[in-house]
């Protein structure tokens, strides 16, 4: 059996990790084999080039050169975590992969989308997830929701810029509308978690059973 590659998207601070880190707690409870994981990063390697991307401590940064740090550390990613995973069997629980490129790198610094889908065949084969999360929030609310938090490198960029991400991962959802689940990152937090479900019920379902935790019963048995 092949498990499921499952990605979570959103601009930072749309609460998508700590998304990802309830859905795993409740597999984990539920006993379903799963990976946790994050782009970049994910091995000892591409965490190394992840320091190297969010570092502040750099002049600007072109955005091809962001493009090509993004995807080597993708490609050893895929290689050494995420497809042995799947192998396996297992559920890859995903935050952030090729569509933060597009709406970072390509919505965010103008790389056009030719070159990201030409170095994403080199890198990846064009591997995609088997379905994606994008968690939606604005730009304005998002930024409300880091203050407080160290700000990385690409947390410091302007509103405009974040503006140009959101309109970026929205022109990606248009154009493969089955594996995008829009989620409304602006509603409470156990609302989104049952959206969460939702939108991957399907997916993670075991055959003959339901993913929510099982009703409760009166004593007749009812649901
Ligand atoms: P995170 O804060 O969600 O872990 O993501 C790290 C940052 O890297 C976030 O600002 C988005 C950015 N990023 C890109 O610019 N391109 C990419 O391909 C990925 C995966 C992340």
């Amino acid at each position: 059996m092949t498990g499921r590659f499952i990605t979570f998207e959103g601009l930072d601070g749309s609460g998508k990790s700590t998304q990802l880190d309830r859905l795993a707690q409740r597999l984990k409870v539920r006993g379903v084999a799963h990976v946790v994981t994050r782009e970049p990063g994910g091995t000892p390697f591409a965490d190394l080039l992840r320091e190297l991307f969010l570092s502040r401590e750099t002049s600007r940064v072109d955005g091809v050169v962001e493009l090509m740090l993004v995807f080597a550390s993708r490609r050893q990613h895929l290689i050494e975590v995420i497809e042995p995973a799947l192998a396996s069997g297992a559920v890859v629980l995903c935050d952030r992969f090729t569509d933060s490129t597009c709406a970072y790198q390509g919505g965010g610094r103008g790389v056009p989308p030719e070159l990201i889908a030409e170095v994403d065949r080199l890198a990846t084969g064009c591997r995609a997830p088997d379905r994606t999360l994008f968690f939606d929030l604005s730009p304005e609310e998002a930024r409300r929701r880091r203050r407080g938090r160290t700000a990385d490198r690409i947390d410091r960029e302007s509103l405009a810029f974040y503006r140009r991400v959101r309109a970026a991962f929205r022109e990606r959802i248009a154009g493969d509308p089955d594996r995008f689940r829009v989620i409304d990152g602006a509603a409470p937090i156990e609302t989104v978690a049952e959206a969460v479900e939702e939108a991957l019920s399907d997916l993670l379902k075991p055959p003959g059973r339901d993913l929510r935790e099982p009703k409760r019963r009166d004593r007749a048995g009812n649901a």
